[in-house]
């Protein structure tokens, strides 16, 4: 089978290689992985930038992937050949509060992960995939879905009628924009692009914000929300937007902080996160239960992830990488194998 490997830190130094294909196990599900995406954290991996415990040689990037089980070993009962199937992030958080083992176990990190035509899963690591549902498609879900759909459903309990504020068009805002509009809250989306905005408004945005012409968008969000304020702020850029996060916010609402796309370490405002009490939510993608629970509201609602118009063979994957990088895409970049 083939294979991507990092054996040294830097997107230019991921070789793709010839390996023996493996066998399922007591308890394993053999899977042909079909499709495949990238998330922010791939690349930071493959960089070698993504704490002390991660792998720099040796090792399989990409925690997110779809394919089909070709066998099964013994005692497997979830699963039968032919069936359709989408990895767990956590391959150990099935469900309950996370812990520092379970917390280890994310693919493409400091476990293989998925860029390879084969790979062997635990039986209890791996979800059925909605029908509805490509294999690309459903390889977009693991990580950037869940965190959305953790972060906007179970953390800060969207209701009908609140008002959501997603930032910029990469995976994890566009599945969070999406599922608030599942909830049937109003949604904020910004962008640093105004044709991307207009995907967004495709989505079913209600409004847009161009974040780079209104570096104050704050103010804007105020606006919208008639003074109030903003329920809910999906914070996906650190440093560089968590000032404005908080005074977009109203009383009592929520910041899932997910991301640092801007930088980690920044002087944010307490008094205001105090005095508004504002809620600020660490948000760490989830665990099965969670992720079974955004599969059923997916078949359930006929809901399709937003994919880039464009998608990469697993011999492009440098390629791949270096568009993500580029910040040119929308919604989620896949590799099909
Ligand atoms: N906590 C978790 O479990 C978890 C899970 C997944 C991801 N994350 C983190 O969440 C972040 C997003 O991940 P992703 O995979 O969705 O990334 P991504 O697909 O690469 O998203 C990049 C997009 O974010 C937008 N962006 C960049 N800087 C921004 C800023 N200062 N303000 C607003 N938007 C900005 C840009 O959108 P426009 O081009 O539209 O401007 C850019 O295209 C990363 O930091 C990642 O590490 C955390």
């Amino acid at each position: 089978m083939r294979v991507a490997i990092v054996n040294q830190p830097g997107i230019k130094n991921l070789s793709i290689v010839d390996r023996p294909d493996p066998e399922a196990g007591p308890g394993e599900v053999l899977v042909r992985m079909r499709a495949a995406t990238l998330n922010y954290r791939d690349l930071l991996t493959v960089e070698g930038g993504y704490g002390s415990k991660q792998r720099t040689t040796d090792f399989i990037p990409l925690s997110d992937g779809a394919g089909e089980v070709i066998s099964i070993g013994k005692g497997v009962k979830r699963f039968k050949t032919g069936d359709r199937v989408v990895g767990n992030f956590f391959q150990e958080w099935l469900a309950g509060e996370p812990d520092h083992e379970n917390m280890k176990s994310g693919l493409g990190g400091v476990i293989d992960g998925v860029a390879s035509e084969y790979r062997t899963f635990p039986e209890y690591g791996l979800c059925h995939t909605p029908d509805h549902l490509t294999d690309v498609e459903a390889a977009s879900l693991p990580c950037a879905g869940l965190t959305a759909w953790s972060a906007v459903i179970d953390q800060a309990k969207t209701n009908p009628g609140d008002i959501v504020l997603t930032q910029g068009t990469g995976g994890v805002s566009v599945f969070a924009a999406q599922f608030a509009i599942l909830a049937g809250a109003v949604v904020i989306g910004t962008s640093s692009s105004n044709e991307k905005l207009q995907r967004l408004k495709a989505l079913g945005v209600d409004h847009t914000i161009n974040y780079t012409e209104t570096p104050e968008w704050a103010r804007n969000a105020r606006k919208i929300s008639d003074g109030r304020g903003v329920d809910v702020v999906v914070e996906v850029g650190g440093a560089g937007t968590l000032d404005q996060s908080i005074k977009a916010l109203r009383p009592g609402g929520v910041a899932c902080l997910i991301g640092v796309l801007s930088g980690s370490n920044h002087d944010f405002r307490l008094p205001l996160v105090v005095t508004r009490k504002i809620r600020m939510e660490g948000v760490t993608c989830g665990n099965r239960e969670q992720f079974e629970s955004m599969l059923s509201a997916i078949k359930q609602h006929n809901l399709r992830p937003a994919l880039d118009e464009k998608t990469f063979s697993l011999e492009e994957i440098v390629s791949a990488f270096e568009y993500m990088r580029a910040g040119k895409h929308f919604g989620k970049v896949a590799i099909e194998m």
